[in-house]
């Protein structure tokens, strides 16, 4: 396995490798925290702690399936640790001890100032690297905590000022995805003291309803609840919030922790490329186990060594002046599908989305299931490369629409 040095500085801190996994159940232990770094994950943030104790229901789990693929998106109802604070803590203090390489992050969550300025000092006494601070679990039973917190700015700067006063070690904030603008929230953590901003935690849900028991999915005893949602199926909303917080003046300089959908090195790299120095991830690894940690140190490490890259903060936020206003866009050309008849496999997808939800731009030749694309039509919107199964359409030939223009084009 080809391994590219992906040490990484951040908050202060160095980092092996950009990979941890977030906060939940799949780091709930010493056991299984302990299994995670042997297989190769730069470091860990802990289940949330809390003096609050959930009490969890059964089942708590409910998934989203496309065309029968697994785990397109991924539903939860727990809230932060089941095991007492006490337990927690001795864990934190003995990978601590037994990892002194790796880095481990202590999550926490209090129901006021107090709680949260004494959790700060009990995890920096057991020696955590960091601290972050959950203000967005969407499912908890006390409206005191969670993402009803994270959604007032107030409360969060309050909480992050008790955080700091507990606590010098580096600390992110949490952030929840259930609001409009992250940036108010975010800034008012970073006025509060935090060092970092870590984005998303889930998304608020309903994955679906049991058609014959007309109830919502998973069933606790005959009722659901609205919960959190995670998986491949968020990161367009995560990547969209982390450019949000990159390119407003008054978070811009924050250190990101970026969270949400990651399964692979291309998703990782995506993250990094929008501005993030480090990546966690549950929902991956709860369906597939800390062994992709191999795979996401392996194929960065192949594209770096590729693009002939030596540092991975070279990578970081190349991508995000490349994402600009719409009303910034070049609208003074169209790019035409051209479809590879060789590659073409006749099905007539192309030919059926482009009559029924484009520009009948292509027309279907029945005897021979052929399909050929009509320019006149066409408005380049390439609804047919997308639904090609074989993905034999690609970009073919360039319209200005103001035929004198003719200029440089990235396509
Ligand atoms: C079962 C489960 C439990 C979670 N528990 C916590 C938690 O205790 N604290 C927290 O900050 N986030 C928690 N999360 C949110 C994750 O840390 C993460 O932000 C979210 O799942 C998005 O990442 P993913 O798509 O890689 O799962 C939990 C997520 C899941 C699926």
């Amino acid at each position: 396995m080809l391994k590219k040095d992906l040490s990484i500085e951040f908050m202060g801190v160095k980092f092996e490798n950009p990979f941890l996994l977030s906060s939940s159940p799949v780091g709930n232990c010493y056991e299984m925290c302990s299994k995670a770094l042997e297989s190769g994950w730069g470091g860990i943030v802990f289940k949330t702690i809390g003096f609050f104790i959930a009490n969890e229901v059964s089942p708590r789990f409910a998934e989203l399936q496309k065309e029968r693929t697994p785990f397109v998106g991924f539903k939860n109802m727990e809230q932060i640790a089941e095991h007492s604070l006490e337990e927690n803590l001795a864990a934190i203090k003995k990978l601590k001890e037994d990892y002194p390489n790796k880095v481990l992050i202590a999550s926490i969550m209090g129901q006021n100032e107090k709680e949260w300025e004494d959790l700060a000092r009990l995890v920096t006494e057991v020696g955590a690297d960091m601290i972050e601070c959950n203000f967005s679990c969407p499912q908890m039973t006390s409206h005191a905590m969670g993402s009803d917190v994270g959604q007032n700015p107030e409360l969060v700067k309050k909480y992050c000022q008790a955080v700091r006063r507990g606590s010098n070690l580096p600390f992110l904030a949490k952030m929840t995805p259930n609001i409009g603008n992250m940036v108010e929230p975010a800034y008012a953590s970073m006025q509060g003291g935090a060092t970092g901003i870590a984005t998303i935690n889930t998304v608020k849900s309903i994955v679906g309803v049991d058609l014959e028991k007309q109830i919502g999915l998973p069933i606790v005893n005959g009722k659901s609840s609205v919960s959190g949602y995670s998986g491949k199926a968020v990161k367009p909303i995560a990547l969209r919030f982390i450019h949000e917080l990159k390119t407003n003046e008054k978070t811009k300089d924050a250190p990101i922790s970026g969270i949400g959908g990651i399964e692979t090195w291309e998703d990782a790299l995506e993250f990094i490329l929008l501005g993030c120095e480090t990546l966690q991830v549950t929902t991956a690894i709860m369906q597939y186990g800390y062994r992709i940690v191999e795979d996401l140190i392996s194929g960065l490490s192949h594209y770096m060594e590729e693009k002939n890259i030596d540092k991975l903060e070279d990578l970081v936020g190349k991508a995000i002046d490349n994402i600009i206003p719409a009303e910034d866009l070049d609208r003074g050309y169209i790019v035409y599908p051209e479809i590879n008849k060789d590659e073409c496999i006749k099905c007539g997808r192309c030919y059926i989305s482009c009559y029924d939800g484009g520009h009948q731009a292509i027309s279907w030749d029945k005897e021979n299931r052929e399909v050929s694309v009509d320019k006149d039509k066409c408005v380049g919107c390439h609804l047919c490369s997308l639904v090609c199964p074989v993905k034999c359409i690609s970009k073919g030939e360039i319209k200005f629409k103001n035929k004198n223009e003719n200029r440089e084009i990235s396509l």
